[in-house]
């Protein structure tokens, strides 16, 4: 399957898609990275790997023409899914109903546990005994949608949110690709499609 990565900054659950892609015997090829910041760190990591990119800054934009340039751009690359990965900003619901069931996110946190920012502070401080991440569709709901797939993070004494972060980056970078890869594949599957078929058409 094609697959567009979207990105704000650092670019590492991108690279860790990248290079799972490149496994013998993935289904998944990166056709195209994409950012709203030409600085992200991972448009260089993606350039270098000889990926195609793309950037705009959204600043000075509405969110309306930001969305339509983006979806432009990733129409262009012909994806069969998009991957948002430490993409730092709200989609428009066009965008969102444009790309439904074909849309993935990767958030931080045991969803539906703490949605939205600072997701390591709130667990630390809410006494959980373990954090982790969640990879899910995305609906006009903020890391509201479906779940695809889960990793739980055991907490140790003494952590901060920042040691505690290192380590769910580390199992956010077996779980998308894993994930992605399993989602994709039900791409193939007719009695999926069709269900899906019935779905939007509700
Ligand atoms: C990850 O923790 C992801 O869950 C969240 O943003 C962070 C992105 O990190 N949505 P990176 O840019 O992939 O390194």
């Amino acid at each position: 399957a094609r697959v567009a990565v979207v990105i704000s900054g650092e670019g590492s659950n991108m690279a860790a898609l990248l290079y799972a892609s490149r496994l013998p015997d993935t289904a998944t090829e990166i056709v195209l990275v994409a950012s709203n910041n030409p600085d992200a760190a991972g448009l260089a990591l993606a350039e270098a790997e000889g990926v195609p990119t793309w950037s705009l800054s959204h600043k000075g934009l509405t969110r309306e023409a930001f969305d339509d340039a983006l979806d432009d751009a990733l129409t262009a690359a012909r994806p069969d899914a998009v991957a948002l990965a430490g993409y730092m900003r709200l989609l428009t619901p066009a965008f969102v109903a444009r790309w439904r069931g074909r849309l993935l996110n990767i958030h931080p946190s045991l969803l539906p546990k703490y949605r939205g920012l600072d997701t390591y502070a709130r667990a630390l401080d809410a006494g959980d005994s373990h954090a982790g991440c969640t990879v899910h569709l995305v609906t006009e709901d903020v890391d509201a949608g479906e779940i695809l797939g889960q990793v739980a993070v055991a907490i140790r004494p003494g952590d901060t949110p920042d040691t505690l972060a290192a380590r769910v980056r580390l199992a956010e970078h077996q779980l998308y690709p894993a994930t992605l890869a399993a989602y994709v594949s039900r791409f193939q599957d007719a009695a999926w499609i069709e269900a899906r078929l019935d779905e939007l058409a509700s």
